[in-house]
Formats: C-alpha cells, structure tokens, sequence
C-alpha cells in the first residue's frame, strides 16, 4: 500500500476515504498547523500530501519529498503550492472547487450588508455602552436597493455572489481578464473595464485568485477611483490589497468601508492598524467555514488523494501529474 500524510485533523468521512486507499500518517490537531521540519520528514516516504492553504509546498518540501505523486491541496485557491516546482518534478496538485462557492458567496454577502449598514460597528458602541438616543442620522449607512454591486473575478463564486444579488434590486458590473457570456447570460451582469468599474460601482466584491498579474491590484490609485460611498469586500486573498494604501484610502474616505476576510499576513493580530478604523469589518478566513462545506472540501480533497494513489483519474486536477 502507498503512504500518505495529512497535515491537519480532518472529519472521520475524509479520514475513511483516504484509510481505504493507503497507510497514512496525520498531524493530529485541529488548529495548530504541522511545524515545517516535521512535515519534511514525515514526507521522506510520502506518496501523497493532504494539505492546507498553511502549509507552503515548495521546491525544499518536494526536494525533501522524492516519492511524492500528489498534493491534494483542501482549498479551491493553490497560491501556497509553487506550481513550477511541482511540475517539475511531475508531482500532481488536486483543489476544491464547487463545493465551497456558495458559502464563500454567503460569507461575501455577509460582509457587505454587515460593511454597509455598520452591523458591527453598531455592537461595538452598545457593548461600550454608548447608545443614548434615537436620532435622525444616527448610524445611518448605504442602501443596496439601485445601488451597482460590481464583482471582480468572473469564476465560480463572482458569479454565486452576482446570483445572490437578485432579491436587492442592483445593478450589476463585474471585470475580469476576458467578459464571460455566460455569467452576463445567467446573472444579468455587464462588463466593464477594471477602472470604469472602479468607478462606476457602490458594492466591490473580490473574487480573483492570487497571482503574479493580481497581487496588488488595489492599492492607492485604485481606491481613489472609487466613488465616497463604495463599499469594498475582499474575499479571495488578502496580497490582492495593499493593505497600508487601504487604511489611508479608509482615513481619506474612499472607500467608504470595508469587509475583509483575507489578510496579507494571515493571521493577523489583534494590533493590526485596519482594526483601528471604525469603518472595518474583519472576520479570520472563514469564507468556507460552514460545517457541510468543510466536510465536502476535505472529502474531495481525500478522494483525490485516494484516486492518485489508486491509479484512478484525478477528480479535480489543477496539475495532471506525470
Ligand atoms: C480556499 O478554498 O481557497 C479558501 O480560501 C479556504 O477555504
């Protein structure tokens, strides 16, 4: 039999899937990810990694890896794996696709209406106990209704986000590397050029991967172009923003807030200057964070893990493999 290891505790449905294919091995905590130096040993005789977005497979962990077939990342984004390094080695690399668009889209959803209507920032001030008064323009925020939600990143979960708009009565605007007929088919949405959009849009929702061409995409001269009131909410990865040029545009007051729940350097701590801003809604990277969705991601990820080291095809591959 082949051997595996898996670089966190994973739901028992996932741990079965992988036990029938393989011998494995399993840093058992739920929340500490696998200190570096035990999984470059524990990969000495790997045929197969079930990994996280923590762990960074690089060219030292395959260097140190000379079996290894597969990399069965458990998240739909791979910017922890270096693709180079795997292809050169002809190991395979298997994401999650799918399974988590709806509760990423829910999460996005989540933090656009808490952003706009100040949700936490409101339990903030009861907790330090400072509501006195109804009053008029008393935490007053922005309405949805005929308001343009603009999604950047035309993938799986832009589009659930662009869906979720309906009942909101929106506008709706996205950009992507090349329009996409059929998103502008299912959900309405038109095309727009990254700065029209900019522009143009009340609600901006990131969804793009992270790659070499987005790292970075909004930083100073990106947000102001944003109109006074936008609204801006990055669920994909935090290097997407430049996360100093965001809380100057948050001070200069464009955008007008923010929700966030992606960080450059994840996770974040509790001083984190964005923190300090009222108009800052931030949640830990729980985009896939419901219960069923965790289940479905760890059980895809096991069931390419097992198809690789099987013989079988790959269900969801990024990279074939040799
Ligand atoms: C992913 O899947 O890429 C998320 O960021 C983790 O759920």
């Amino acid at each position: 039999m082949k051997k595996a290891f898996i670089t966190r505790r994973l739901p028992d449905e996932a741990l079965a899937i992988v036990a029938a294919a393989c011998n494995y091995e399993i840093w058992d905590s739920a929340e500490e990810p696998v200190p570096r130096a035990l999984l470059l040993e524990k990969l000495r005789d790997a045929d197969g990694v079930l990994c996280l977005i923590s762990d960074r497979v690089d060219a030292e962990v395959l260097d140190h890896a000379p079996r290894l077939r597969i990399v069965a990342n458990m998240a739909v984004g791979y910017d922890n794996i270096d693709l180079a390094a795997l292809r050169a080695r002809g190991v395979a690399l298997t994401n999650t696709p799918d399974v988590l668009t709806d509760a990423t889209a829910d999460l996005a959803w989540a933090l656009l209406l808490a952003a706009a209507r100040r949700v936490v920032e409101g339990q903030k001030l009861i907790e330090a106990d400072s509501w006195r008064y109804w009053a008029p323009l008393f935490m007053v925020g922005q309405d949805l209704q005929r308001a343009t939600l603009a999604v950047v990143g035309a993938g799986r979960i832009g589009a659930a986000v662009l869906r979720r708009a309906q009942g909101f009565n929106m506008r709706l605007i996205y950009h992507n590397r090349r329009p996409n007929a059929e998103l502008e088919a299912q959900t309405g949405a038109s095309y727009r050029t990254f700065a029209a959009l900019l522009q143009e849009a009340d609600f901006i929702v990131v969804t793009v991967p992270l790659s070499a061409e987005t790292r970075g995409m909004f930083g100073a001269s990106e947000f102001a172009l944003m109109k006074p009131n936008a609204v801006f909410v990055n669920v994909a990865r935090g290097p997407i923003v430049d996360e100093a040029a965001l809380y100057e545009a948050l001070k200069a007051g464009r955008p007008w807030a923010v929700g966030l729940d992606v960080f450059a350097n994840e996770p974040i701590r509790a001083d984190h200057p964005l923190l300090t801003l009222p108009n800052v809604v931030a949640v830990p990277h729980i985009g896939s964070a419901t219960l069923n969705t965790r289940i479905a991601m760890a059980t895809l990820a096991a069931r390419n893990l097992a198809a690789a080291l099987t013989d079988q095809p790959l269900i969801t591959p990024v990279v074939p493999g040799a």
